[in-house]
C-alpha cells in the first residue's frame, strides 16, 4: 500500500516523520498536558523513536507528523486493524485514528484540520471501509473535532474508562464508513 503522505492543508503539512521531526515529537510526547487524556500516559523515548522510524516502511501504521514551518505541531495516528466478525471476514479493512496537538498550539484549529485529512488518507489513500476513534467524554475538544469532521458518535460508554484524576469515567466511540464519507464529500462539492 502506498503511503498517503505527504499532504498539505492550509499551512500544515502531514508527513511521515523525518529524523528531525522524531526529535521534536520526543520532546513533547511525554508532557503532562499532552497525556492528560491519553491511554498511554508515558512512552519510553527510545521505543517512541523506533516506532516513529518504523513508520517509513510500515504496512499497517500510517501515522504521521503535522508540521508548520518545520515545527512539528501535532502527531496524527492512523492504524489499519481488522474489523470484528466471524471467521472468513475480510481483514485489514478498518482504521483507527487519533492525534496529539503539541501543547502551546491548542485552540488554533489544528485537530479540526487534521481529522479530515486522516479520514481522507484512510478512505481515499488506503481504501479502508470504516474508521473509528475514541476519546474520554470529558475531552470536549477531541470529541468536538471528531464530530465536526462528520464522524458519528455511536458509543457512549458509561464509566467504562479508568482515568488517573477522574476515576471511572465515560468514553465516546466515533465511527464513519467510507460510503458515508464519499456522500459527504459529494455534498461539499455541490
Ligand atoms: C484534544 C486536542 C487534540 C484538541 O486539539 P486542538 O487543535 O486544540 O483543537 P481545535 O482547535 O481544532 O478545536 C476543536 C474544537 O474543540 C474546541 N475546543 C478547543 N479547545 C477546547 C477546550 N479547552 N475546551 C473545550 N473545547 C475546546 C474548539 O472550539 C473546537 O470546537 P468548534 O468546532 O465548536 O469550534 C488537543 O487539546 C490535544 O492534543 N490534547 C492532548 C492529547 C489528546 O487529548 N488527544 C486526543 C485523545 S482522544
Amino acid at each position: 500500500m502506498h503511503s498517503p503522505w505527504p499532504v498539505s492543508v492550509g499551512d500544515l503539512e502531514l508527513r511521515t516523520p523525518t529524523p528531525g521531526d522524531i526529535d521534536q515529537v520526543v520532546a513533547f510526547r511525554n508532557l503532562p498536558e499532552a497525556n492528560r487524556f491519553m491511554i498511554r500516559t508515558s512512552v519510553d523515548p527510545d521505543q517512541l523513536r523506533s516506532e516513529l522510524a518504523a513508520l517509513a516502511t510500515s504496512t499497517n501504521d500510517y501515522s504521521c507528523v503535522v508540521a508548520r514551518d518545520e515545527e512539528v505541531v501535532a502527531i496524527g495516528f492512523l492504524d489499519i486493524v481488522d474489523g470484528i466478525g466471524q471467521p472468513g471476514r475480510p481483514t485489514g479493512t478498518e482504521g483507527v485514528i487519533g492525534y496529539i496537538v503539541r501543547p502551546g498550539h491548542w485552540g488554533q484549529g489544528i485537530a479540526s484540520a487534521v481529522v479530515p485529512e486522516l479520514l481522507r488518507a484512510g478512505f481515499d489513500g488506503l481504501g479502508l471501509r470504516r474508521i473509528t476513534a475514541a476519546c474520554t467524554a470529558a475531552n470536549t475538544a477531541s470529541a468536538r473535532a471528531l464530530a465536526r469532521a462528520g464522524m458519528r458518535r455511536e458509543r457512549h460508554g458509561i464509566a467504562d474508562e479508568w482515568h488517573a484524576e477522574l476515576g471511572w469515567t465515560d468514553s465516546f466511540g466515533f465511527a464513519l464508513l467510507a460510503a458515508e464519507w464519499r456522500l459527504d464529500q459529494g455534498r461539499d462539492q455541490r
